[in-house]
């Protein structure tokens, strides 16, 4: 093997990664093997993961490119599990058996395949889908692919589509109605959680929750899945409608023209709250915070901004952690990981309002 790149480090974890990588954003693609840096984030929550709370056996990266996520989550989080990694790019399989030997792993190995053709023939306890854009062409394949109860975790860069840059979009590949709102990311990943919930449910399968997020420029879910008609009906019981009037700032559930989307909660809060944070992460403290914050995060589908908030009220916005303080006094608030400035709250607006006038 002749291959032509740089070894860099990852969290605990020696890369060998092509010449020309992307640095930061979506990542462009720049030669035949991708690999973008931006994204040791996304990796480090799953090595995190794997760390503590998923204990899946028979694991596959489905589309690796160089094998970072799977290389380096067999080589920096300890457990009885075997990953397959895989690409259907010969040079990035070149590069992923490159990576194993450099990172001397025993748990994993390459493989040279369409997912499409790999999982009509085996089954995987977790299947780990990472594209160029939107998720939705390989969801079928994973879900023939996966055991009875499994984790899909899927990553999409398709954001603007499902965040109401491009309503048309949307309405094709999800099936749903998106809408420029203060909270976009969030109703964007929930209606993103719910395409897959009702292609799951034709399957006769349920999909809950584990963790999902928005970070950076794109989604993240780690969703479980279940064989079973009952399992399907109560998970499509959790889809419904939103709505959001931009001139009182009301949103209301179970009602209006966003959607349908995933109404029930983005986390598995029991399994997330024993989630740990292992040591020599590469953003260790980001990931720290987030999952600080992921312990807090109250069940609530939408979030309200403080700027939005400021506008409405012709108010300069106060700061969050002040906010939240006279909140606290009325009823459960929480921060969230969609936005710095953003807010969850159990009370109704009128009270949010009046708290914000307050300080104001
Ligand atoms: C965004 S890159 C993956 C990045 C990688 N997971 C990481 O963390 O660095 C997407 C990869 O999917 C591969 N791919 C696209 N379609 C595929 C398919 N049908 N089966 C397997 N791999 C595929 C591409 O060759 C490309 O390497």
């Amino acid at each position: 093997m002749n291959l032509e790149g740089n070894i860099i480090r990852e969290g605990s974890t020696d890369l060998f990664v092509p010449e020309a990588i992307s640095e930061r954003g979506p990542g462009k693609i720049e030669g035949r093997v991708f690999f973008n840096r931006q994204m040791a984030f996304n990796r480090d929550v799953s090595v995190a993961l794997f760390h503590s709370v998923i204990k899946p056996r028979k694991c596959l990266d489905a589309m690796a490119a160089t094998g970072a996520r799977g290389i380096r989550i067999c080589n920096e989080a300890p457990g009885n599990y075997r990953f397959i990694i895989n690409d259907k790019d010969s040079l990035a399989s070149d590069h992923i058996q490159h990576n194993i030997e450099l990172n001397s792993l025993d748990n994993a190995e390459v493989s040279n395949a369409d997912l499409r053709c790999l999982l009509a023939k085996e089954i995987f306890d977790y299947i780990d889908l990472d594209p160029f854009g939107t998720p939705i062409p390989f969801v079928p394949s994973a879900l023939q692919g996966m055991s009875r109860k499994g984790i899909l975790a899927v990553t999409a860069t398709d954001t603007a589509s499902l965040s109401g840059t491009h309503p048309g979009k949307c309405r094709r590949r999800y099936m749903a109605n998106s809408q420029r709102n203060p909270f976009l990311h969030e109703s964007g990943l929930r209606i993103m959680i719910g395409t897959i919930v009702r292609m799951a449910a034709q399957e006769d399968k349920g999909v809950t929750p584990l963790l999902c997020y928005y970070a950076d420029h794109y989604f993240r879910l780690f969703l479980r899945t279940k064989d079973g008609a009952g399992a399907a009906d109560a998970s499509l019981e959790l889809l419904g409608m939103m709505s959001y009037d931009r001139t009182t700032g009301e949103r209301k559930v179970g009602e209006g023209k966003i959607g349908p989307l995933w109404l029930g909660p983005l986390m598995d809060h029991e399994t997330i709250s024993e989630a740990t944070v292992p040591e020599g992460l590469e953003c260790q403290e980001r990931v720290r915070q987030h999952f600080d914050i992921w312990k807090e995060e109250l069940d609530v589908p939408y979030y309200y901004e403080t700027n939005e908030l400021a506008a409405m009220l012709k108010l300069s916005p106060p700061g969050r952690d002040e906010l939240l303080e006279v909140m606290r006094s009325i009823g459960k608030v929480s921060r969230t990981n969609f936005s710095p400035t953003g807010f969850r709250t159990d009370r109704p607006l009128e009270e949010v309002l009046e708290a914000f006038r307050s300080i104001c």
